[in-house]
């Protein structure tokens, strides 16, 4: 009786420690460069109907290989790369897809493939991570993203992403 209860117990134990399954977190810094002679993101199609406010035209395309780094510094670790493109909806709006390549530490190699929609003047905006590659294949979660800081005389930015990823069951 009492072996059957403890074996319950334990049973118990072993299934909720198996359903809590904790996220992968990293956080990067990613700096966007649109000055100068080495641009991380440049702009590849113009939309046809200039926005209100802002530099950019509905329809924008705009493509980058930003890099990704543990502190607010440009020289600080380069611990990976932002890759793919933003197309932007409006004025305060964008659409983004892209994979963060992890270039160093236990996961170097493997992608996060990221899209979502960038609602710019939430101090917070949650981004979707569809999928990966190696350590990361059909994982599934979420990007926090924040704005650190903004040049608004040439558009080059900072961001701040938390990225939180849960590796599949596979
Ligand atoms: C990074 O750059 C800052 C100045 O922008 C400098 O003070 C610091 O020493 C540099 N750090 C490294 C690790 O090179
Ligand atoms: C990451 O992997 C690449 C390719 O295998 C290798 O060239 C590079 O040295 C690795 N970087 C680090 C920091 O381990």
């Amino acid at each position: 009786m009492a072996s059957q209860l403890l074996s319950l117990i334990f049973l118990s134990l072993t299934l909720s420690l198996a359903t809590a399954k904790k996220p992968v977190h990293f956080h990067f810094y990613q700096h966007k460069t649109v000055s100068g002679p080495n641009p991380s993101a440049v702009k590849v199609a113009k939309g046809p109907i200039p926005l209100p406010v802002g530099p950019y035209s509905f329809g924008d395309i705009i493509v980058l290989d930003d890099p990704l780094t543990s502190g607010p510094e440009p020289n600080s670790s380069l611990l990976g790369r932002a890759q793919g493109l933003y197309s932007v909806m409006n004025s305060l709006t964008v659409t983004w897809v892209f994979n963060i390549v992890l270039t160093c530490g236990e996961y170097n190699g493997s992608t996060i493939a990221i899209m979502g929609r960038d609602d710019i003047p939430l101090p917070v905006r949650e981004l979707s991570v569809v999928g990966g590659s190696g350590a990361f294949r059909m994982a599934r979660g979420y990007v926090l993203l924040k704005t650190y800081s903004v040049d608004i005389t040439n558009g080059d930015a900072e961001l701040e992403l938390d990225v939180y990823v849960y590796p599949a069951e596979l």
